[in-house]
């Protein structure tokens, strides 16, 4: 069993986020250690870009077209990309919140993996995700605080796009750690991080691992 740990903050050892990240990986390694944890650092990687020639390529593969060398050679870097995502079987995302959504570098990393034919594929019901059997745990952490029933909730479009974007690749076991707020006064910064950090440890369990390669 692989999971992929993709990593959307470029604060480091600083990074709170990380920070409980860190708490989930420490249980699990415990608990599962035949479990394998790659490390995909977005603020260290080098993305293929999604401009002109990639979002050539990407409309020439959905309509059938034929790519020519230079077209290829640049996709094979995205497709490649979305391959590797495709082959694991369990993902830790640790995203903090930026601007009520995702950093962008998760965006693109998004942009690049999200292909038809590699993550899901187009079918007469609609789209079908391939990966219908996996599973996505998201720590989040976010200067303010978007609970349920609170004034922010309607402004936290980091979750259900998470939930919506991933959806579309099949993932329909998700959950969330959310530390919040972060940024008001430092003794709820401490508390809400303590909090998130044992609901981190707890999700361990949640994901009910089998011994299974
Ligand atoms: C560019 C940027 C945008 C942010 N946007 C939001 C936001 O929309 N809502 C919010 O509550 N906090 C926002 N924050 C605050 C962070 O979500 C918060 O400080 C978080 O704990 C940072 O996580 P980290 O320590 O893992 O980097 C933003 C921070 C940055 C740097």
């Amino acid at each position: 069993m692989k999971l992929l740990h993709i990593i959307a903050t470029t604060r480091g050892a600083e990074s709170r986020t990380l920070s409980i990240s860190n708490e989930f990986l420490k249980t699990l390694k415990e608990k599962h250690p035949h479990v394998q944890v790659d490390e995909l650092d977005l603020s260290t990687t080098e993305l293929p870009p999604v401009l002109d020639t990639n979002v050539k390529a990407k409309y020439l593969m959905m309509m059938g077209g034929q790519l020519d060398d230079k077209t290829l050679e640049s996709w094979k870097k995205v497709s490649e990309m979305a391959e590797h995502f495709i082959s694991y079987d369990l993902f830790l995302i640790t995203a903090p919140m930026w601007n009520f959504s995702i950093p962008y570098i998760l965006k693109h990393y998004i942009d690049v993996i999200m292909q038809a034919g590699i993550l899901f594929s187009f079918t007469a019901s609609g789209p079908e995700g391939f990966a219908k059997y996996e599973k996505m745990v998201c720590i989040t952490s976010r200067g303010s605080d978007y609970s349920p029933g609170s004034h922010m909730h309607a402004m936290d479009f980091q979750e259900p796009y998470l939930r919506a974007i991933f959806g579309l690749a099949g993932i329909e076991e998700i959950h969330f750690v959310h530390a919040q707020p972060m940024d008001i006064a430092p003794g709820l910064t401490q508390a809400a991080l303590e909090k998130a950090k044992e609901e981190a440890r707890q999700m361990v369990d949640k994901l009910a691992i089998t011994a299974q390669v």
